[in-house]
């Protein structure tokens, strides 16, 4: 955990969903954030300090079957340690596949999200392995299975760079805002 005072954005969702992808995608450069064959590869907290000037945290997935319960259970102390009483934590962007129904774990982590007043922003990763009428009934469905209008997950495709510029826009609204006032979630 870095001891500085930089503002902090952090990236999750469940295993393989392209949560490394999309620090990449984010940053530009390719081979930053480590990405998977194998899911669950990403199991400690990687911090990436930006233009000296704030961190994108890449979470360690969830949801992956093969992970023992007893790395599951570690997996929850880790997120939680990192999200408790976070204060340099300004925006949280939770990946959802977009192919996929949310997982119970997904809706669990945006519960426990909105109890402590985590600002958070759903994105819907792997767009391009839909067609637009097949993507525009997934964003219904995920967004009312996860609890927001239709309008506001934001679509990614690390192939064709969809979404990209769209989701830096929540992310400099979040480290615009004056410390502690995460209070608007948009
Ligand atoms: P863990 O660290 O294991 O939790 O996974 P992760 O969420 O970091 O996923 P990662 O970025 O490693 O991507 C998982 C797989 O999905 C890789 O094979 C990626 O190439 C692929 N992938 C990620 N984003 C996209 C996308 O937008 N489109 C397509 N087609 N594939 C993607
Ligand atoms: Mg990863």
């Amino acid at each position: 955990m870095p001891r500085d005072r930089r503002p902090q954005i952090a990236i999750v969702g469940r295993s393989n969903v392209g949560k490394s992808t999309l620090i990449n995608a984010l940053i530009g450069r390719k081979g930053l954030a480590r990405v998977s064959q194998t899911p669950g590869k990403t199991r400690a907290i990687q911090f990436y300090l930006v233009n000296e000037r704030f961190y994108l945290v890449d979470l360690p997935g969830y949801g992956y079957a093969k992970v023992p319960k007893a790395m599951s259970a570690a997996w929850g102390d880790l997120i939680r340690g990192y999200l408790e009483g976070n204060e340099n934590l300004r925006l949280l962007l939770l990946l959802l596949d977009s192919r996929r129904e949310p997982s119970d774990q997904d809706r669990q982590l945006r519960d426990w999200l909105d109890a402590r007043g985590v600002p958070w922003r759903a994105v819907l990763t792997k767009i391009d392995k839909l067609s637009g009428n097949e993507l525009a009934k997934k964003r219904n469905t995920i967004s009312s299975s996860i609890g927001v209008s239709p309008e506001e997950p934001i679509g990614f495709s690390s192939l064709d760079r969809r979404g990209v510029a769209a989701i830096w826009n929540p992310i400099d609204a979040a480290l615009s805002l004056p410390r502690g006032d995460t209070t608007t979630k948009e």
